[in-house]
């Protein structure tokens, strides 16, 4: 065992030697080979056998949807009428399962095994929304690799992520399952979740086959409400919600998983724009497509097939390799075939690029892939390496929203008083979609607390739940904080008010929450509200009542000791909000990079006939990129190292950053771009570059940027992804709100 954690830890090692030389899953002659191999394999398979390979059930070990397979799974395999599973796990179970694949099947074709490892699979981290605030690219990148080490010991091959939905709407409960808002951060995230879960080489047996999802524009559903219809024109799905995909795909990811959703009258499982037009013939993706969770079946709830017979043929026809769940394609396909409604050369174009898969993963050399129960226990006490990584994730995600007169770090050997209903909650902590995240080795944030306040007294109580009307603890909390010195009020959102299926009409912290902020702010006692939620939230009131806020998402295993060593002062609070946060939920959608509108506000609320709210201004209480530190950082003019460029040019945007608090901090320094006048409406500005750096008190660095015309490039009239000469302003600083700005003209040549 003591060898597999110094492989693991080797591993960490060589990831950066070889990621600079690593080859790109899916293009070159290594995967050419791979789909020589799929075709010879291919025309020794059956037509049964060929189906077989395009079905994907669930094992019954875990539940992510409704199990509708009544044939069980063994017999289905053994009989090569199901060449993928998933939600199977352990590395005793999988080997089962792979052995009957592989020894009792006449072509001895391994299984995919996917599981949805989202934010880890023993060891947790914080919610992809929650790493999004990092704005660390490496940090998330190394999360990905610990999650991967852990699965494919567990006898994982394949994971459903990375998710990377563009979210505009917090109502939409799977915000917390994705980077937020901006599409510029979202492709960076994009491409680093990727790294992470595909490794330098995907073959080795630390490495897990990606699957890029919900494709595309599942963020977008109209209201929020998960699952709801999406209709949207084409250049704001190519200029905001698609380039994630690509950047992932760009990656090397060699699966797809096609959305619920509809997107303008068509259900992504059967729309062939999305999945042959653009996926295939545009982005020229190599890898295999598989539908969401019995999607192929709700093309008949959508309406646009009577029968799950016609249901099969819409998605096969629109280029649907898998189906997941459904049982559609198992017991449809063939007769499709003899009927004449389909024909060979679809189902082989498949089977094709998911046997070429299979071959990438080296399944076909070892498809156990070296799992032992062995390796598997390895992760059992979580190594410390792995802790370590999941804690550094955590801490620098959370944002301080606020921190009136320096309240927070705390001084340990206070007289605290720990209320809310998230302070003793160790799975809330964990967040949805937690992988095999346990609750029993995770610390509650309320003994994180009571050890890091040496010295002191820390006491515990509730006050109220998180969403019911239960007074019973009020009078406690009450009494508790009249004995403080300073109040800290851990609340927000149970870890499954976000995840799938958990939209939010409110997003205001439910249940009596704000009600026991409110009482316990009138003892007159310094409060800090620590927050715990999966989506932005509207916390207008709160802060005006808290005296500082801490955000910390959902913070996974490590969370605890996180949050107790930032408020006391161990770590330094450096994350940058990833979504706006709405001042109520009237405002929603709402994201710093909108348009500016034929009559846009101009401030003063006596000129009528302007874009504006009659009862709310139209800022959002917190703008994209916005977090505090406990030191400040001051930034000087923008400098650009010409006033006027043309063509292939490049710009250097620099700008002098200094600490000027006597703590060291990080900042993460911000470029945006204008482009005021073009053939089409532009937004008011868009992320363009972003750089994380750290300061001692005092030190002061110069931070550039290198701007290209690529930096400049949109949609125009004729949907031509190109730039147009004129003005643009360069915007850099500390958020999406604060920045210094400059101007410059490119001309075409
Ligand atoms: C449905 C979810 O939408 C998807 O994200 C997930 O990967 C599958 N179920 C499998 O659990």
């Amino acid at each position: 065992m003591r060898n597999i954690l110094a492989g693991t830890l080797r591993l960490w090692i060589v990831l950066g030697a070889f990621a600079a030389s690593a080859q790109i899953p899916g293009r070159g002659p290594e995967w050419e080979a791979c789909v020589a191999k799929a075709d010879a394999l291919l025309a020794r398979m059956t037509t049964p056998e060929k189906i077989g390979q395009m079905v994907l059930f669930t094992s019954t070990q875990i539940l992510t949807g409704a199990a509708t397979n009544a044939s069980p799974l063994e017999v289905e395999i053994r009989a090569a009428r199901c060449g993928n599973v998933f939600n199977a796990y352990t590395a005793a179970y999988v080997r089962r399962l792979q052995q009957i694949a592989v020894q009792e099947t006449r072509l001895k074709i391994p299984l995919l095994i996917g599981f949805d490892v989202i934010h880890g699979y023993k060891t947790t981290f914080p919610i992809p929304l929650g790493q999004a605030a990092s704005w660390d690219l490496d940090a998330i990148e190394k999360g990905d690799r610990v999650a991967a080490i852990e699965a494919t010991a567990g006898g994982l091959n394949w994971t459903f992520a990375p998710m990377v939905d563009i979210a505009r709407d917090p109502r939409w409960g799977r915000i917390a399952e994705g980077a937020g808002e901006d599409t510029y951060l979202g492709c960076a995230i994009a491409r680093a979740a990727v790294r992470g879960i595909q490794g330098t080489n995907l073959a080795d047996h630390s490495c897990l086959l990606a699957c890029v999802k919900h494709y595309a524009a599942y963020g977008a559903p109209e209201a929020g409400r998960d699952y709801n219809v999406v209709e949207m024109s084409d250049r704001t799905l190519r200029e905001f919600y698609l380039p994630p995909y690509r950047a992932a795909l760009d990656a090397g990811a060699l699966s797809f998983m096609s959305s619920f959703n509809e997107l303008n009258g068509i259900p992504a499982t059967a729309n062939r724009f999305l999945l042959q037009n653009i996926l295939r013939d545009e982005w020229h993706f190599p890898g295999f497509v598989v539908s969401d969770y019995t999607a192929v079946n709700e093309l008949i709830n959508h309406g646009i097939a009577a029968t799950a017979y016609d249901a099969g043929r819409a998605a096969l026809n629109a280029g649907l390799d898998m189906d997941m769940e459904g049982s559609i394609y198992h017991d449809h396909l063939a007769a499709m075939l003899q009927k004449g409604d389909i024909q060979m050369a679809q189902i082989d174009d498949a089977v094709r690029r998911i046997l070429a898969v299979k071959y990438a993963l080296g399944l076909f050399d070892d498809p156990y892939r070296g799992v032992s129960e062995e390796r598997e226990a390895a992760f059992d006490n979580y190594p410390q390496a792995h802790l370590d990584a999941a804690y550094d994730l955590a801490r620098k995600s959370f944002v301080l929203l606020k921190n009136d007169q320096n309240l927070l770090p705390l001084k340990p050997g206070l007289k605290i008083a720990v209320l809310g209903p998230l302070a003793n909650s160790p799975r809330d902590l964990l967040g949805s979609w937690n992988g095999l995240g346990d609750a029993a080795r995770t610390k509650p944030i309320l003994d994180a607390i009571t050890n890091a306040n040496v010295g002191g007294s820390t006491t515990f109580a509730e006050g109220c739940d998180i969403s019911t009307t239960d007074r019973s603890a009020w009078q406690g909390a009450i009494d508790a904080a009249r004995q403080a010195d300073v109040i800290i009020m851990v609340m927000g959102e149970s870890a499954d008010m976000t995840g799938e299926a958990a939209s939010r009409s409110s997003i205001n912290l439910p249940g009596l929450q704000t009600e026991l902020i409110r009482a316990v702010k009138q003892i007159g006692k310094p409060v800090v509200l620590v927050l715990l939620n999966g989506r932005p939230l509207a916390l207008e009131e709160e802060s005006t009542l808290a005296d500082a806020m801490l955000e910390t998402w959902f913070p996974g295993t490590e969370g605890a000791r996180a949050i107790a060593d930032t408020l006391f002062g161990k770590s330094d609070p450096s994350g940058r909000l990833p979504a706006t946060f709405p001042r109520n939920i009237g405002q929603v959608p709402i994201h710093y990079n909108h348009k500016n509108t034929g009559r846009p506000y101009h401030g003063n609320p006596k000129v009528k006939y302007e874009s504006r709210y009659l009862d709310t201004p139209n800022s959002p209480l917190y703008p994209f990129g916005f977090g505090l530190g406990y030191t400040t950082f001051s930034y000087g003019d923008l400098k650009l190292s010409q006033a006027s460029l043309s063509g292939n040019q490049t710009l250097t945007a620099t700008i002098h950053v200094t600490n000027r608090g006597a703590r060291p901090g990080e900042e993460t320094v911000q470029m945006y771009i204008s482009d005021p006048v073009a053939s089409v409406t532009r937004n008011v500005e868009d992320l363009r570059g972003f750089q994380k750096i750290s300061l001692q008190p005092g030190e002061g660095r110069d931070v550039s940027f290198q701007i290209t015309v690529d930096d400049l490039k949109f949609y125009n009239q004729e949907m031509k992804y190109d730039w147009e000469p004129g003005e643009f302003i360069i915007r850099v600083g500390h958020d999406s709100s604060q920045l210094a700005a400059a101007s410059v003209q490119w001309s075409k040549d």
